[in-house]
């Protein structure tokens, strides 16, 4: 792991060199959550978004399959908090308002695929995780977080 002071803010530099690495991570994180947590995956095709979002999901003793809800743009899981797992790649094909914002203060955990294509609408505070591909097995995870709990949270766990 490699910690970067960027000034105004920080960035957790980690390798993952197998879907397996990827789950821990994920598990770690949720081992820290909140309600009202907003956790934003940017990353190509097959960067590992799902898999992150399915180890969470497990981790907060969540059993049903977890599948991007890509077509859905949002599912949404019970647990003792919620998990709100959106995929907004398809949003601007959706005509009706889904009221997206209105899920980052549900008191459940808001994990959100292709965040970037929502940046406008996001939360000041919150955890961006930026995935990199870099070979079939190799993920470089960036996390920044934004707002003191997150950056609390980044302290505790990565
Ligand atoms: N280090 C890694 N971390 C996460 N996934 C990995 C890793 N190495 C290989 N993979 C594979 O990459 C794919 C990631 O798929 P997925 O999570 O659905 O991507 P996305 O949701 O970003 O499109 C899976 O097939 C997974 O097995
Ligand atoms: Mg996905």
């Amino acid at each position: 792991m490699l910690k970067c002071n960027y000034g105004d803010f920080m960035e957790y530099k980690i390798t993952t060199n197998s879907e397996e690495e990827t789950i821990e991570l994920a598990q770690n994180i949720e081992s820290e959550k909140f309600p009202n947590m907003i956790i934003c995956l940017q990353g190509d095709l097959g960067s590992g978004k799902t898999v992150f979002t399915k180890a969470f999901a497990a981790s907060m003793g969540i059993e049903d399959n977890i599948t991007s809800p890509t077509f859905t743009i949002i599912k949404e899981y019970d647990s003792d908090i919620k998990l709100f797992h959106m995929d907004v790649y398809r949003l601007n094909e959706v005509k009706e308002d889904i009221g997206i914002s209105e899920y980052f203060n549900k008191k459940g955990v808001c994990i959100i695929e292709w965040s970037d294509l929502i940046e406008d609408i996001l939360p000041k505070n919150r955890l961006d995780i930026k995935i990199n591909i870099i070979d079939e097995n190799t993920r470089i995870f960036k996390i920044i977080p934004h707002g003191t709990k997150y950056e609390d949270l980044c302290e505790r766990v990565l």
